[in-house]
C-alpha cells in the first residue's frame, strides 16, 4: 500500500511542473520531442529503452522514402515503415511521415521517366497510395523534401520532378496529399533554410507566402537543422517566427549538431520554445553511433546510450530539470523566493489529452472537472463523467501526458463510493491524518477517504461535511445549483468553498484538528450581481514562496464561452483583489491561449492547477503555471449533460521567473 511517510514528504515532493524526460517535458508546453528511428534497430534493447523513455514522436529515418516504399513501379512495400508506426502507436508516440517527393533515395525507374504525364501519374499514385495506407496515423507529412537549390539563386534545384513538371510540381504534390489524407498536416521540409537572410530561406518563404495567398494546401515548414558547431544562426528564431506569421506551423525536423555543443543545442531548442507555432523538435537519431554523421558525434546520447551534456541543456531549455547535482542549490533558492504572480497571463494549450472511455455499463458523453496530483512518479487524475443519466466519478493515472489518453478509466461507482449523483472531485493528501481525501458534490458537500491514492477500490463510502445546506446558501441560491466544493487548509484552519451558479462564492471554516468535521461560519466570500461573472468551478491555491493565495472562478463570457477570472488575497479568509479578472484581461480564456495543435475548444472550463506538492495546502508554483481543464468542440450543442467535454492542459507562456 502506498502511504506517504510523513507530512514533510509533501513539501519535499518533486516540482510537478518539471519532467525528467524530453518527451514529457516538451508535452508540458504542448510540443513533441521526437527522434528519427531505424526499423532495424528496434530490437536493440538499449536503443528501444531510450526511444520509449525519452521520445513522444518518431520519424522513420529511411523506411518511408520512395526507394523503400515503391522500389519497383506499382509494387508497394510498407513492411519496415509499418513496424515503426506500429511500435510508435503502441507507445503513444506520434509519427512524422518522411517523405513523399524527393530527388534523393529515389529509384532509377522514376528518375529515368522522360515524359511529364507519366511522371505526374506516378507521383500522384505514390502520394495517394502511401498516404492512404497511413491515413489517420500521421501527424505531419513531409510532402516535398529539399526542392530548393543551395547557394544564391533562391530557385528550385534540378530534379526529374522539376525538369519535367516545372515549378508547379510542389503545388501538385501538396494538392494530391491534401486529397489523400485531410487529417495529416502537410509540410515542406528543407535544410540550410534556418538563416533568415539566405537566398534559399527567402526562396522557400516566398513559396509558402504564395501558397497561403492562393490557397494551396500547406500547414507546416520543417527546418532540418543539420548544424555545424557554430549554430544555430543568430536569426533562427526570427526565421521560425516569420514563417509562422504566414499561418503555418514550424517544426525542427532533423536536428543534429557537430560535436553536440550544449549552448548550440540549448539555443536551438529555445528558438522553438519562443515561437508558439513551433510545435515540435525531432533529433536525427538517438545515440552518436546511430547518426548518419556518426563521425561528428552530433546527438544527445553517446555510443553507450548515456546522456551527454547536450541532453541536459536540451531538457533545461524545454523547461525541465537539469542534472540534479548541478541545480539543486539554485532550485532551492528559487523555491523560497517570493515570486508574485503577474497581472496578465498567456497560455498555450495542448490538444485533447483525455476523452471519455464508455464501457458496457457506463455510457459516457463528457469527461469533466478534473482534479490532479503528481505523487509517487505518477499523475493521478479524478474527473466527473457525464451522460444523459447523470454524473459519476472516474480515476486514471499515468506517468506522462503522452500516456494520458491510453490510461485505463476506473469508475469509482464500482467501490464503496457507489452509484448516484457524484461529481466535481477534488483530491488532496491530508497530511495530519496521513490520508487521501476526495471531496465531491452529491447535493451536499461530500468526501471519501483512502490510504492509497492508486487504489480506486480503496475509497470509503460518501460522508457529508454539512448536516444540510447552510442557511446562508439556502437564502441566496435562487434558481441556482449548489456545486463545486473545494477544501484548502493553512497551518491552523481548513476552509470549504462552494458555488451556487447564482453569483455567490461561499466559504465555511473548521480547525485543522477538527477536519473533516466542524465546518461552520458559512459566509459569502465573493459575490457578483451578474451571476455569469461569478458562476462556478472556484479554485483557491496557496502560491509557492510568498504569502499569496490565488482564487480562480469560472465565468461565462459575453460570447457564451467559459473562461476564468482571478483574484489574490494575503490569507484564505482575506478579501480578494482582482488580478486578471475581466473578459479583456482574463486569467485563462480562448483569447489569451494559443492552440499549437489545433483550436479544439473555445471554452476554458472547470479544472485544476498542477500543484507543487499534493497536501491540503494546495500549493502551486508561481512560475509556468499549468492548468488541466475541460474544453469541448465549439460546434457541439444540445443537453448540457451530454456535451462532449474533453480534457487538455494549459501551460503559462508569459512567466518571467
Ligand atoms: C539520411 C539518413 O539519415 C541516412 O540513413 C540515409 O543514408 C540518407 O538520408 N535530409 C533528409 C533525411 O531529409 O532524409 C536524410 O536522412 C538526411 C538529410
Amino acid at each position: 500500500m502506498a502511504v506517504p511517510g510523513t507530512a514533510n514528504a509533501a513539501t519535499a515532493a518533486p516540482d510537478t511542473t518539471r519532467a525528467t524526460t524530453l518527451g514529457a517535458q516538451a508535452a508540458q508546453s504542448g510540443r513533441y520531442f521526437g527522434t528519427a528511428v531505424a526499423a532495424g534497430k528496434l530490437g536493440d534493447a538499449t536503443y528501444s529503452t531510450i526511444l520509449n523513455r525519452e521520445f513522444n514522436a518518431v520519424t522513420p529515418e529511411n523506411e518511408m522514402k520512395w526507394d523503400t516504399i515503391e522500389r519497383f513501379r506499382g509494387s508497394f512495400n510498407f513492411g519496415p515503415a509499418d513496424q515503426i508506426v506500429g511500435q510508435a502507436t503502441s507507445h503513444g508516440q506520434r509519427v512524422r511521415g518522411h517523405t513523399l517527393v524527393w530527388h534523393s533515395q529515389l529509384p532509377s525507374w522514376v528518375s529515368s521517366i522522360a515524359d511529364a504525364s507519366t511522371l505526374r501519374g506516378v507521383m500522384n499514385n505514390h502520394i495517394t497510395t502511401t498516404m492512404n495506407h497511413y491515413k489517420g496515423k500521421i501527424l505531419a507529412w513531409d510532402v516535398v523534401n529539399e526542392a530548393f537549390a543551395d547557394g544564391g539563386s533562391g530557385q528550385h534545384r534540378p530534379s526529374v520532378f522539376q525538369n519535367l513538371l516545372g515549378n508547379g510540381f510542389i503545388e501538385e504534390a501538396f494538392r494530391a496529399a491534401r486529397a489523400a489524407d485531410p487529417s495529416a498536416k502537410l509540410c515542406y521540409n528543407d535544410y540550410n533554410i534556418e538563416n533568415w537572410s539566405d537566398a534559399k530561406t527567402q526562396g522557400v518563404y516566398r513559396m509558402v507566402r504564395d501558397f497561403k495567398t492562393r490557397g494551396v494546401p500547406i500547414d507546416c515548414v520543417g527546418f532540418q537543422a543539420h548544424f555545424g558547431t557554430s549554430s544555430p544562426p543568430a536569426s533562427f528564431q526570427t526565421t521560425l517566427s516569420n514563417f509562422a506569421a504566414l499561418g503555418v506551423d514550424v517544426q525542427i525536423t532533423e536536428l543534429d549538431i557537430a560535436q553536440a555543443p550544449t549552448t548550440a543545442y540549448a539555443n536551438t531548442v529555445r528558438a522553438c520554445m519562443n515561437v508558439s507555432r513551433c510545435t515540435g523538435i525531432t533529433v536525427w537519431g538517438i545515440r552518436d553511433s546511430d547518426s548518419w554523421r556518426a563521425g561528428e558525434n552530433p546527438l544527445l546520447f553517446d555510443r553507450g546510450g548515456n546522456k551527454k551534456p547536450a541532453y541536459q541543456s536540451v531538457l533545461t531549455a524545454l523547461g525541465g530539470t537539469a542534472a540534479k547535482s548541478a541545480t539543486s542549490a539554485t532550485s532551492a533558492t528559487s523555491a523560497t523566493k517570493a515570486d508574485a504572480l503577474p497581472s496578465a497571463f498567456s497560455w498555450s494549450s495542448s490538444g485533447v489529452l483525455m476523452s471519455p472511455k464508455p464501457d458496457s455499463t457506463h455510457n459516457i458523453a463528457g469527461l469533466k472537472d478534473p482534479s490532479v496530483v503528481h505523487y509517487n512518479g505518477k499523475y493521478h487524475v479524478f474527473a466527473s463523467v457525464a451522460s444523459s443519466s447523470g454524473y459519476g466519478l472516474v480515476y486514471l493515472s499515468f506517468t506522462d501526458w503522452s500516456q494520458a489518453n491510453s490510461a485505463t478509466h476506473h469508475y469509482l461507482d464500482r467501490g464503496a463510493i457507489g452509484t448516484g449523483y457524484r461529481a466535481a472531485p477534488q483530491v488532496f493528501y491530508f497530511a495530519p491524518q496521513k490520508t487521501w481525501y476526495l471531496v465531491y458534490q452529491t447535493g451536499n458537500a461530500s468526501y471519501s477517504t483512502n490510504t492509497d491514492i492508486s487504489n480506486p477500490n480503496g475509497w470509503s463510502a460518501p460522508r457529508n461535511f454539512y448536516s444540510s445546506m447552510p442557511d446562508i446558501i439556502r437564502q441566496n441560491i435562487g434558481n441556482g445549483y449548489w456545486v463545486d466544493m473545494w477544501v484548502i487548509c493553512d497551518s491552523a484552519d481548513c476552509y470549504l468553498f462552494s458555488s451556487d451558479d447564482n453569483g455567490h462564492l461561499y466559504r465555511s471554516q473548521t480547525t485543522l484538528a477538527q477536519f473533516p468535521n466542524g465546518f461552520t461560519n458559512t459566509v459569502i466570500a465573493a459575490r457578483d450581481s451578474n451571476k455569469y461573472a461569478l458562476f462556478e468551478a472556484s479554485n483557491v491555491y496557496q502560491v509557492q514562496g510568498g504569502n499569496q493565495y490565488l482564487l480562480m472562478v469560472e465565468a461565462i463570457g459575453s460570447d457564451g464561452r467559459r473562461y476564468f477570472r482571478s483574484w489574490t488575497a494575503a490569507s484564505i479568509a482575506g478579501s480578494w483583489t482582482p488580478l486578471a479578472a475581466s473578459e479583456g484581461n482574463p486569467f485563462a480564456r480562448a483569447n489569451n491561449t494559443t492552440f499549437p495543435s489545433g483550436a479544439w475548444t473555445k471554452d476554458i472550463s472547470h479544472g485544476e492547477m498542477l500543484r507543487a506538492g499534493y497536501d491540503q495546502t494546495l500549493t502551486i508554483p508561481s512560475c509556468r503555471l499549468q492548468y488541466l481543464y475541460q474544453g469541448k468542440d465549439p460546434a457541439a450543442s444540445g443537453d448540457y449533460n451530454t456535451l462532449p467535454w474533453r480534457l487538455g492542459l494549459l501551460t503559462q507562456t508569459n512567466s518571467t521567473c
